[in-house]
């Protein structure tokens, strides 16, 4: 694999980058000599080489490498000269860097207009920073990456608009993390830096994005663990997931740092929704084959094995229309599957449905389950009061069911022996909720957020014994009525908060 450091200072990355080739190459039994082309690095200014040089040179005498060799390498690895300029006849895997920050104007008038006619990007009042970008990108192997520190003005102005399209065209975006609350340099030396790595394919279909508070070793360590962890980690608290990224030349409007101020102290004063050990947040039932295992009510099929169903286009206004349907409990109570000889009728409707059924992974692991639903059905739920909330939507929809259904699995729900259910879905119904998990959870194309589980969970609330008798009141009173702009000014109230999360999420509810 090759690397390229397009402007590399004193070498803060060129080390770093040496180290982690030696550390390689000793392991894998591979000549140092072999290397010569594994690193390029470029700087402008002589001194910059020298030192740069001298630290590669030191790292690889520390390591036992012959001096010959040792200077050998860093002087073909470290080159003198304007990288911007330079015919440069390969690709790289990495392009990493902190490129630098200078005002198109401070230029002669003669070298402004050579970069200008090499580099689209530098448009209108554009920093060079923003031609080390394009370069860098285009100089990417088919599946290599580009990672820099750098200011992120382009990313949201004018100057930035022919970057932002480029990328929006012909790359992806992967991984972008504000530091503006953070400063991670020796000095004080930019306003508001970012690091953000853009490949030419996506390895996942969501880009991560987080903001550093402190940018100290913890942090980073923690940081680096969710992106090595791969697409389908957690990503926890750190970094949260976009779906899309922004089209054309859109500025990238992501979470304000007031916003995070705000996420943050949020979390700091209230609990978790489960943390009491009472409330549970849960996934209706998987059956593997719907059109199986989902019946009408009346059906012919033992009573007992019929458990009255809700799904997610059953929710309307807040109300549930009577679903006439039913989910097949096909189960015993220890959870094993239900005796067929004990239920006839159930078994010759299972019967004539089994070529389907047997398809089913759960049936091919097991040939006894062949007529189990995926997840268990657990009849005594649908006695009990729940909160039930579709998952992809286009507003936090929070349903209370008094205790007459199952829910299916386009549904989650929420059970708590500790809340008067109507007062929590009160406080779930409002824009302090939908504010975690808008800051939480994947947004997707047309304005919809996906409210699973992972993200419910994160939703911080007051302790109910916290609340007043007249606050839990009106927050019913209002939540029965769908009176959704009472039910935000009720949830500033319950949250201690001066006015409402300010974020941009037109909510869908009428
Ligand atoms: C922000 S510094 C990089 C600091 C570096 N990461 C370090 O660890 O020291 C930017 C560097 O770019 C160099 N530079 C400026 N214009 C350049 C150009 N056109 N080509 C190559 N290097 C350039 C500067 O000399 C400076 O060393």
């Amino acid at each position: 694999m090759r690397l390229l450091e397009p402007a590399c200072g004193h070498g803060a990355f060129l080390v770093a980058a040496v180290d982690r080739l030696l550390t390689a190459t000793l392991r894998d039994g591979i000549p140092v000599r072999d290397l010569t082309r594994a690193i390029q690095a470029y700087d402008i200014e002589k001194e910059h080489v020298w030192a740069s040089r001298a630290a590669v040179i030191e790292r690889l005498g520390a390591c036992q490498i012959p001096l010959r060799l040792a200077e050998e390498l860093a002087g073909g690895w470290v080159r003198h000269g304007d990288f911007l300029l330079a015919n440069l006849e390969t690709t790289f895997d990495a392009v990493v860097g902190n490129p630098p920050y200078i005002r198109i104007e401070q230029l002669s008038a003669r070298l402004q207009s050579e970069y200008r006619g090499r580099f689209r990007t530098l448009y209108d009042r554009a920093d060079l920073y923003v031609a080390f970008i394009e370069k860098g990108l285009h100089l990417l192997a088919p599946r290599g990456v580009l990672a820099f520190i750098c200011a992120d003005r382009w990313t949201l102005n004018k100057y930035g608009a022919p970057l932002r399209s480029l990328i929006a065209r012909e790359f992806k975006m992967r991984t972008y993390l504000d530091l503006h609350r953070a400063s991670p340099f020796e000095s004080e030396v930019i306003a508001y830096p970012s690091i953000f790595a853009i490949g030419r394919e996506r390895l996942d279909n969501a880009v991560l994005v987080g903001s550093l508070a402190t940018a100290s070793r913890e942090e980073i360590l923690a940081v680096r663990s969710v992106l090595k962890a791969g697409p389908a980690a957690d990503s926890g608290l750190l970094l949260r997931k976009h779906e899309t990224w922004f089209s054309g030349d859109a500025p990238w409007v992501l979470s304000s740092s007031e916003q995070l101020a705000q996420l943050r102290s949020l979390e700091a004063r209230f609990p978790l929704l489960e943390a009491d050990g009472q409330t549970v947040v849960r996934i209706g039932v998987a059956t593997g084959r719907d059109a199986a295992f989902i019946v009408p009510t009346t059906a012919d099929i033992e009573s007992d094995r019929m458990v009255p169903l809700v799904m997610r286009e059953d929710l309307q206004h807040g109300g549930i229309r009577a679903g006439q349907r039913c989910v097949l409990d096909t189960s015993r109570p220890g959870g094993g599957p239900v005796d067929l000889r004990d239920y006839p009728r159930l078994a010759a409707y299972l019967e004539s449905h089994r070529e389907h059924l047997l398809k089913r992974h759960v049936a091919k692991k097991n040939a006894a389950h062949w007529y189990k639903t995926i997840d268990r059905v657990y009849p005594e739920i649908v006695s009990k009061p729940k909160l039930l909330i579709p998952d992809i939507a286009g507003a936090n929809e929070v349903v209370y069911d008094e205790g007459g259904y199952y829910p299916h699995h386009n549904l989650y729900f929420i059970l708590s022996d500790r809340w008067d259910l109507e007062v929590l879905g009160g406080l779930l119904s409002s824009r302090v909720a939908l504010f975690f998990v808008w800051s939480y959870a994947v947004k997707m194309r047309g304005g919809y957020l996906r409210f699973q589980a992972q993200y419910l969970r994160r939703i911080r609330v007051p302790k109910p014994e916290s609340m007043p008798e007249r606050l839990c009141d009106a927050i019913r009173e209002a939540f029965r009525g769908r009176d959704f702009k009472r039910l935000d000014d009720l949830a500033v109230e319950a949250y201690g908060l001066s006015s409402l999360p300010d974020f941009d999420f037109s909510d869908s509810r009428k």
